[in-house]
């Protein structure tokens, strides 16, 4: 497994839920994780340095999890070696990795999204903006940003400081060298994952991430604060659309691009008056969102990984849970700003666990016993329930038993109303 935060940790635990798993190895890990599976001290995007770990230690099947290994070919260096990956390769992983891509490829193939420019001019950009004179309006840096490249001006001063810190100061670097500007969507958020093997696409249940920092939706955007499964907003009406309309015309277009997508896609869509759109690809599972998905699948992950690789996905069914799932971030104090880390976590057993719930291990250390803070969001603390109110209720009681200095998460997970 490479990678090192909640959704890796789900993903190792729900693997290891099939006996032929033997021994899951993780670069890099963290401290949750090595209850579970040996940590190894090589970066998520050492390319180089897995590809010989994985040769070294014979290993049957490498999981690239996170978008930068993804982008920069770790699959395909994988692949070279003849050690099977699951993933897409560079080509396909583009759909993630550059916004003025995958806009441009909706365009061309009709896929519903937010009407957009595209612009390599700073004074192009601004003159654009103020020509439409529409607000707010989104600006976004194409590349990778940390999940911090998109921008919603609410005027023309805040999109020309938007303009300018992307494209002129280069806040995110290389990735600010175009721009996406797009129209203001409105309704309610979708997350939905999927696996594909580049022929057949088969949608997991659906999700709903928390991106801002605090109750009630304020304050700045973070990797996200938590999740529900399903999206209660998510109808099966909705989800026909979305295949006939999204899911399938995303796969078929990437095909006729020669950059077949085997993996992970996650669609990020918007409900809006004019139907679902999408607001951004991901070439891989979500973060948070994972956590709240998987702990509902009840098809074995292994089986159906293997399927996506050997491209025989047709022959699988998923299955989940019809119980609904909640997760709910413990942050860092600070976070998503600079915060400390160190602090002694209280309320965990030996493995990293505690009663009544299922913790993902997102930024801590393990030493001597004890489990420390080691990141921004730092447990996602998650409860399955026969309803969301139940799953919500159990994940909070579960939160309340656990403790560190600084600790701060959303009192009001699941809670959304459009
Ligand atoms: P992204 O990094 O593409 O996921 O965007 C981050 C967040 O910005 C999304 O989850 C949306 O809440 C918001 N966003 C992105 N594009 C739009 C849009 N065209 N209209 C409204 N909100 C948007
Ligand atoms: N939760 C959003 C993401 O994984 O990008």
């Amino acid at each position: 497994m490479i990678g090192g935060g909640g959704r890796e940790h789900a993903l190792i635990r729900k693997l290891k839920e099939n006996s032929s798993v033997k021994t899951v190895y993780c670069a890099p890990g963290n401290g949750g994780i090595s209850r579970d599976a040996v940590c190894v001290n090589i970066p998520a995007t050492d390319v180089e340095g897995v590809v010989a770990f994985a040769k070294e230690k014979k290993v049957d099947l490498v999981f690239v999890a996170p978008d930068d290994p993804l982008m920069l070919g770790m699959v395909d260096a994988l692949e070279k070696e003849g050690i099977r990956a699951f993933g897409p390769r560079k080509a396909a992983a583009e759909i993630e990795g550059s916004k003025v891509f995958s806009k441009n490829l909706m365009k061309k193939y009709g896929i519903p999204t937010a009407r957009y420019e595209v612009f390599d001019d700073p004074k192009k950009a601004l003159e654009y903006v103020k020509e439409q004179d529409n607000y707010p309006v989104v600006i976004k840096a194409d590349g990778l940003a940390l999940g911090k490249g998109v921008i919603i001006a609410e005027d023309f001063d805040g999109a020309e400081k938007a303009i300018h810190s992307i494209m002129e100061e280069k806040i995110f670097g290389a990735s600010g060298n175009r721009v996406v500007i797009e129209e203001f969507l409105q309704g309610p958020e979708v997350s939905v994952l999927a696996f594909t093997d580049g022929k057949c696409i088969r949608p997991m249940v659906s999700s709903m991430d928390h991106k801002r920092v605090f109750d009630g939706d304020k304050g700045p955007n973070t990797g996200g604060m938590g999740t529900i499964s399903p999206n209660p907003y998510y109808t099966d009406e909705l989800a026909k659309e979305c295949m006939e309309k999204i899911f399938l015309p995303t796969i078929d277009a990437l095909n006729k691009e020669g950059r077949t997508f085997k993996g992970c896609l996650y669609f990020g869509l918007m409900i809006t008056k004019d139907g679902p759109k999408v607001i951004e690809y991901n070439a891989r599972f979500g973060d948070p969102e994972t956590q709240v998905v998987l702990p509902r699948l009840k098809t074995d992950l292994l089986t159906i990984v293997s399927a996506v690789i050997d491209e025989r996905l047709e022959e699988v069914e998923l299955e989940f849970s019809p119980e609904a799932a909640a997760c709910v971030v413990m942050a860092s104090g600070g976070y998503p700003q600079s915060y400390e880390k160190g602090k002694k976590i209280e309320g965990l057993n030996a493995d990293g666990q505690a009663d009544g719930a299922e913790i993902f291990h997102a930024g801590t250390k393990y030493e001597n016993g004890q489990f420390y803070t080691a990141g921004g969001r730092v447990l996602g603390v998650t409860a399955l329930g026969n309803t969301l109110d139940e799953a919500l209720e159990k994940a909070y009681a579960a939160v309340k038993k656990i403790s560190f200095e600084g600790a701060h998460y959303r009192n009001d997970i699941g809670k959304r109303k459009y």
